[in-house]
């Protein structure tokens, strides 16, 4: 798979940090781009250590992997800095120098804005900074002295490494309904989440990409406001073990079961060509740990079975607890 896109199917959270860094592992990729910006935060356990990521990509878990940010990313310095530190990758990550960069102000623009903040923003000041950057006011990467070290032209590194036969993957943010262009609008984030807005924050064309590895879990969440299709109340939730809090924010997320009217338009709009299926446990506990498609008890394979009918792609890689090797994996 020399260029795989990871892009998420519902609200966000649907595992792709754990995909990543199992993909990571497993692969060991050439390069990883992020995309996005802060207001993601992206889950990898391991070794029982548990990082939230912000702003590094999620397969910093392969110590040989090049880590870069796309120029279509929108970079937070202080977090940038912490997170280096924290994953010790300072000698093997790269920014756009057009990145752009959010501010302080953006967040207090977020929250101190009513309607953004009935839409429930995150309150990272994402939206006001993209909105600064199409106003052509934005600072980038190239203008902050403490990004020096890390400033590159990513887009020629990863065009350069796919002609070289290096494999990349192009790390989604966000889920495909917070998509500004395809999602719940308004309810939705400052940036189109899609396959092809991948591509482009990261400046990867689309001939060049193998696969778009779509990410559903189990069962649907959502933080924030916005429609939901079969949401259950927090009651219902914690007793079918879906209920989870944010892992950037802390806030409660919603939740509600599988949708396959959803899960198909997204498998179309973004040209999946296969998907990942996360927590599987969740909704099947004796699924838990399960590492061979034929532990799986046969409700749980049914459900993977219809996904994969009415999607037309195949499930490749099934989450089954939390830790980044905690998966069952079909591909040949
Ligand atoms: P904003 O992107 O911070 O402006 O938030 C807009 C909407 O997208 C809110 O409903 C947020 O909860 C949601 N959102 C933004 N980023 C994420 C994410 O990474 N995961 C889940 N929800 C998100
Ligand atoms: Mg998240």
């Amino acid at each position: 798979m020399p260029c795989t896109v990871i892009v998420g199917a519902f609200w966000g959270d649907e595992g792709k940090g754990k995909i990543i860094s199992y993909l990571a592992l497993k692969d060991e990729p050439d390069f990883c781009v992020r995309t996005g910006s802060v207001n993601a935060a992206h889950t990898v356990w391991l070794e029982g250590k548990r990082y939230a990521l912000h702003m590094v990509p999620a397969a910093f878990v392969y110590d040989k992997c090049r880590l870069l940010i796309g120029a279509g990313a929108n970079v937070h310095v202080a977090k940038f800095l912490e997170e280096v530190e924290a994953t010790n990758v300072k000698n093997r990550i790269g920014i756009d120098q057009q990145a752009s960069i959010i501010e302080e102000k953006h967040s207090i623009q977020d929250k101190s804005n009513a309607h953004l903040k009935g839409i429930g923003t995150t309150g990272w000041g994402v939206g006001p900074a993209i909105e600064e950057r199409v106003r052509r006011t934005a600072k980038l990467a190239r203008d902050i002295p403490e990004l020096k070290p890390y400033l590159t032209d990513v887009a020629l590194e990863v065009n350069d490494a796919l002609d070289n036969g290096k494999s990349v993957i192009l790390e989604g943010t966000q889920g495909f309904m917070l998509s500004l262009f395809h999602g719940t609008y308004p309810y939705v984030t400052g940036r189109d989440t899609s396959a092809s807005a991948i591509c482009s924050e990261a400046g990867v064309g689309p001939t060049r990409v193998d696969e778009v590895l779509i990410v559903f879990k189990s069962f649907m969440t959502r933080v924030g406001a916005g429609p939901m299709p079969g949401e259950l109340t927090k009651e219902e939730a914690i007793k079918r073990g879906w209920f989870e809090t944010a892992a950037g924010t802390g806030r409660d997320r919603r939740s509600a079961p599988f949708n396959f009217e959803i899960a198909k338009r997204a498998v179309k709009i973004n040209g999946a060509t296969q998907a990942a299926l996360t927590k599987l446990d969740s909704v099947f506990p004796q699924s838990r740990g399960a590492r061979n498609y034929e532990e799986l008890p046969s409700e749980a394979k049914q459900f993977i079975t219809e996904i994969e009918k009415q999607t037309g792609i195949p499930i490749v890689l099934i989450g089954t607890g939390p830790e980044a090797l905690d998966i069952i994996d079909r591909r040949k």
